[in-house]
């Protein structure tokens, strides 16, 4: 199962209890780049800009899906890139968590880790990334809206929605 949709959403706290309940393994694709490149993301940003962290993300993400993991969560702009849409597509069960962009300007404004909120108003770049991704987005083969209650509600919610779609 991979997660993808916006940051703040919650992909991986819904993906680590997701996990839990399917009683299989998570990985978080953030975390595995910034494991393989001994860098923060920001730190990728600043010293080799976006495009080589969209190629790094790209390779991590095709490494994690050969490993064959139960939960995948991938950054918010993972889902963008054709090759790594078109193999979590063929491979995987992608499901879109969707959300209100207010809730998201809340949670992305608690931790300031995100590069791409730092040039301008977050409300207006959330609600302009939330327009261009939403064809790539919907071509997930699920997609939840995460409510503003608890994590674990997104995750219960995601297991009844793959158990329809299989
Ligand atoms: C990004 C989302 C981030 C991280 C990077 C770029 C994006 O992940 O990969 O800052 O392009 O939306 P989260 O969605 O986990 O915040």
């Amino acid at each position: 199962v991979v997660l993808v949709g916006l940051m703040g959403v919650g992909k991986s706290t819904v993906g680590r209890k997701l996990a839990s309940l399917l009683q299989r393994d998570f990985v978080d694709a953030d975390e595995a780049i910034v494991e393989a490149a001994q860098r923060s993301i920001p730190e990728i940003f600043e010293t080799f800009g976006e495009a080589y962290f969209r190629d790094g993300e790209r390779r991590v993400i095709a490494r994690l899906m050969d490993e064959s993991h139960g939960v995948i969560a991938t950054g918010g702009g993972a889902f963008v890139d054709p090759a790594t849409r078109a193999l979590v597509l063929e491979r995987g069960i992608a499901v879109w968590i969707d959300c209100d962009i207010d809730t998201l300007v809340e949670r992305t404004a608690r931790r300031g880790n995100r590069p791409l909120l730092k040039n301008g108003d977050p409300h207006d770049i959330l609600t302009r990334l939330a327009q261009e991704r939403a064809p790539f987005y919907g071509q997930a083969h699920i997609r939840v809206i995460s409510e503003t209650g608890p994590h674990a509600d997104t995750a219960r919610a995601i297991i009844e929605a793959i158990d329809q779609w299989l």
